[in-house]
């Protein structure tokens, strides 16, 4: 098998799957639910208007705009930055939180316009970077935090350099320092793949604010949910504006079409879900806090490493990855999964192959470009079960079954480990 290879279920199913969503209770959304669908307002209705007022307040940017998942928005953003370059050239709305007046760059030479993008991240990212028309660039990833390495990016700039898209991969933060330093001096703008984002904080404060946009999915596997959905962040004014018209086909309400868009709304019982998930939260990030400690405490073996949460950052967990150094720990990667398979524990191997080395991207990459750090994730780190029915009972059983996969009977340490 593969690192990419499918396990198929046992017979009986999969004891423990990969995830499960962690959806609001039917009763407290039921009456919105009922209600919208009396009133036949099954989009673009106040509970979208609700959502994005709420979503802006809790991640602290001036603007949330709603949309029909996170590929489509990221695709949106990067499609819609030439709109905003042009009107920010003639005074942005928000000049005090846009950053565009400080992205002012000249144009560089023609020829299709260039986002640097990790290489280690969910297909979607890249996907979306070719659907806006533009050539993703591929770089390395920090072998600690897996999130991409602001050296790479400094060094990939080019004058073709439209966008930095950087990601908070399985819910850690990306370093938005190092990385906001590089968009500013370089004058390109800097855009957030914060799919896996909500909960993920820093110093306390939600990310989300950083950057021209974030844009956070609302999918079943996400600590949010909405079904299908995703959420724009941004404090510059004209952005908003550009997306708000871009989600509607390019409509700006005259019928006139300056900008060609997609259908990409956000429908009213989607956003009814989000807004009763994003009131959980709080909640339900404990509990997968909780869920990385008692892994983390339990796996503490050698051969087996983690992804390290910066001092200071708050993972959401999205997903809870491992590494598995063959030689220490007596089995590979592949290995594992199959006899966790076999125990009837579902995983994935995330994220193999690398973006870089799947067929649809090969034209997006150099002769001979290597990424070793991306190469060697892709190679070794498995995605073990999290979300509402992985409690720190459940996460201690599937680390039994890996340490007694590898031949390992007691974790390294009797210290307890401990997450953010
Ligand atoms: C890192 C990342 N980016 C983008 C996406 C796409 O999100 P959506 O399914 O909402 O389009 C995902 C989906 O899981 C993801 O993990």
């Amino acid at each position: 098998m593969s690192g990419s290879g499918h396990v198929p279920p046992p017979p009986g199913g999969w004891r423990i799957p990969l995830v499960r969503p962690d959806v609001p209770a039917f009763a407290d959304v039921a009456g919105e639910i009922e209600a919208a669908v009396a009133a036949g307002m099954l989009t673009k209705g106040p509970a979208l208007a609700r959502l994005e007022a709420e979503a802006a307040r809790w991640l602290g940017v001036r603007q949330v705009v709603g949309v029909a998942n996170c590929t489509v928005g990221l695709a949106l953003v990067l499609k819609s930055l030439a709109t905003v370059r042009g009107q920010a050239a003639g005074g942005c709305a928000t000049p005090a939180t846009c950053p565009l007046p400080a992205l002012a760059r000249t144009p560089g030479p023609a020829g299709p316009a260039e986002v640097i993008v990790p290489s280690f991240i969910f297909l979607a990212a890249p996907a979306a970077v070719v659907w806006a028309g533009m050539r993703p660039v591929f770089v390395d990833v920090d072998p600690e935090t897996f999130t991409v390495d602001p050296a790479a990016v400094a060094a990939a700039v080019t004058q073709r350099t439209a966008a930095i898209l950087a990601c908070h991969t399985f819910g850690c933060p990306c370093d938005m320092p190092a990385l906001e330093r590089i968009s500013a001096a370089a004058g390109v703008p800097l855009v957030i793949d914060a799919a896996h984002g909500l909960g993920s904080a820093v110093g306390g404060r939600p990310v989300g604010a950083g950057g021209l946009a974030q844009v956070f999915s609302l999918s079943p596997t996400k600590l949010v949910v909405s079904g299908e959905g995703g959420l724009i962040a941004t404090s510059c004014d004209c952005l908003a504006s550009a997306l708000r018209v871009a989600r509607e086909y390019g409509n700006d309400g005259s019928y006139g079409c300056a900008v060609p868009g997609l259908n990409a709304r956000l429908p009213e019982v989607s956003a009814i879900l989000a807004r009763a998930s994003l009131a959980r939260l709080d909640v339900v990030a404990e509990r997968r806090r909780a869920a990385a400690a008692a892994y983390r405490a339990a796996l503490d073996v050698p051969g087996l490493g983690f992804q390290t949460i910066p001092t200071g950052a708050t993972s959401s967990w999205k997903d809870f990855v491992i590494s598995v150094d063959a030689e220490r720990f007596g089995i590979d990667r592949d290995v594992l999964r199959e006899r966790l398979a076999a125990a009837g524990i579902e995983t994935r191997a995330y994220y193999s192959p690398a973006a870089h080395q799947m067929e649809a991207f090969a034209g997006f990459v150099q002769p001979g470009q290597r990424l070793p750090v991306t190469e060697r994730l892709a190679a070794t780190l498995v995605a073990l079960p999290m979300g509402v029915h992985v409690t720190p009972d459940v996460a201690r059983a599937v680390a039994d079954e890996i340490r007694a996969a590898g031949g390992v009977s007691r974790v390294a340490s009797d210290r307890s480990a401990s997450v953010v």
